[in-house]
């Protein structure tokens, strides 16, 4: 059985074996009746140890998501909204709680390189017999070196796949999670689970459970609670299918490390990913990279790109401009600015505040704290943030991409 879509034809199967349930639903919209689908209870809440998760208490959440519930849980890079692969309606109500269009297809999240494969196109599997440079080859390579770990692969897709898990593509996007919960989760449900992060779309990653619950309230059904997210930026994304490997998202698998296992890996420079391109950023490829992303509900970010001494004075005028002008600024820079904006705007102490992102060097620190500084800014009233940008080496590369994108392409350079 085939559904139209969004405009978009998707084939509707319920599972690798099983035949496809009988659903009706309305031709050229999403299906409304899904759309307008939520619990209205509150979600029933969780809570394991981050890394030795207790499996019995998570084990009625995992059954709950194999029946078609949406469980929100922990994974190393920010918080996954999941739901049963197989089960179209089930990803259907992920869209609905978060808004999202059909056209953005959602990552699958697999305990290991074997799982992976099974959904995976059979043809390509195949075509990777003795062929080193065929895309199954190359993401095999990939996953030997990164899975478990903040990387998603894309490949060919199995066709039983349901069309919506992929937006209608014939390709899926493939990711083995390192954290402790999401592992012993997928264990337990013995199912591969497609899982955007849990936030409404558009808005800012969640790297807690509170922000789940905040965010996506009784739309979701489980939310199990596993600490805060110890990377804080979500996996990089790389195209496999190509003549050579490309990064469609940057993340902490860094353009330097790929190309270590796989040197002929193009990256974000080649793709057009980055402040002077966002908008750019190859749309038909992955639809779900726009230009306005990851962006507080109130406050207008503005990245400030250049030499650390040009960026500080960029950002203090702006500050005091903004500042003069009535609004609450706050600056997210690295410790070692920190001291000197704070002493060159003291006078505006009342509407300006300055946040620490890490040392300089310590960028892991800073795609910790990143969304939880934004979240916090923004529920505070800040008007403005404007954000040092920090550099375009290893995790610097990923912090660009989505402080621009939260920046709705407002990057200035100094
Ligand atoms: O770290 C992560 O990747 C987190 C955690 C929960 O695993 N997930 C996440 O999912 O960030 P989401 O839906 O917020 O972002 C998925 C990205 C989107 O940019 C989407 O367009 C892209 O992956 N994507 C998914 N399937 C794709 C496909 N078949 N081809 C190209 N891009 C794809
Ligand atoms: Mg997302």
């Amino acid at each position: 059985m085939r559904l139209l879509l969004g405009g978009i034809l998707h084939p509707w199967v319920c599972g690798p074996d099983g035949p496809p349930p009988i659903v009706l639903l309305p031709t050229h919209r999403p299906p409304v009746s899904l759309l307008s689908m939520s619990t209205s209870a509150a979600p029933r809440l969780v809570t394991v140890d981050p890394d030795t998760p207790d499996e019995a208490v998570l084990a009625p959440a995992a059954a709950a998501l194999a029946g078609g519930a949406l469980v929100a849980f922990p994974t190393e890079t920010v918080y996954g909204l999941g739901a049963n692969a197989w089960d179209a309606a089930a990803v259907a109500r992920v869209f609905a709680a978060k808004e999202r269009p059909f056209a953005d297809p959602l990552i699958v999240h697999v305990l290991d390189w074997a799982a992976a494969q099974a959904l995976v196109d059979p043809a390509a599997l195949a075509a990777a017999a003795g062929d080193e440079a065929a895309p199954v080859a190359r993401a095999a390579r990939l996953a030997a070196a990164f899975w478990p770990g903040p990387l998603t692969l894309v490949l060919p897709k199995h066709p039983r796949l349901p069309g919506l898990v992929t937006a209608g593509q014939d390709s899926v996007a493939l990711r083995a999670p390192a954290h402790p919960v999401a592992r012993a989760l997928l264990r337990l449900a013995a199912i591969p689970v497609a899982a955007p992060s849990a936030n409404p779309f558009g808005g800012i990653s969640p790297t807690r459970a509170a922000d789940v619950l905040a965010d996506l309230g009784s739309k979701v059904d489980w939310i199990v609670d596993g600490g805060a997210a110890t990377l804080g930026l979500e996996s990089t994304v790389v195209d496999c299918r190509g003549p050579r490997p490309r990064i469609l998202r940057p993340g902490a698998v860094t353009v330097e490390a790929l190309r270590e296992v796989l040197p002929e890996v193009l990256g974000p420079d080649e793709v057009g990913v980055g402040a002077e391109t966002a908008s750019m950023s190859a749309p038909a490829a992955s639809p779900g990279l726009m230009a306005r992303h990851y962006a507080p509900r109130r406050a207008r970010v503005s990245l400030f790109v250049g030499a650390p001494a040009a960026q500080r004075a960029a950002m203090e005028a702006r500050a005091v401009e903004a500042a003069d002008a009535g609004r609450r600024v706050a600056l997210l820079v690295p410790a070692e600015d920190a001291a000197d904006l704070s002493a060159a705007l003291r006078d505006w102490a009342a509407r300006v505040t300055v946040e620490v992102l890490g040392s300089r060097a310590d960028l892991a620190a800073a795609a910790r704290g990143l969304y939880a500084a934004l979240r916090r800014l923004d529920e505070a009233g800040v008007d403005v943030i404007l954000a040092a940008d920090r550099g375009a080496m290893g995790l610097g590369l990923a912090l660009r991409d989505r402080l621009s994108r939260a920046a709705e392409g407002r990057v200035i350079r100094v």
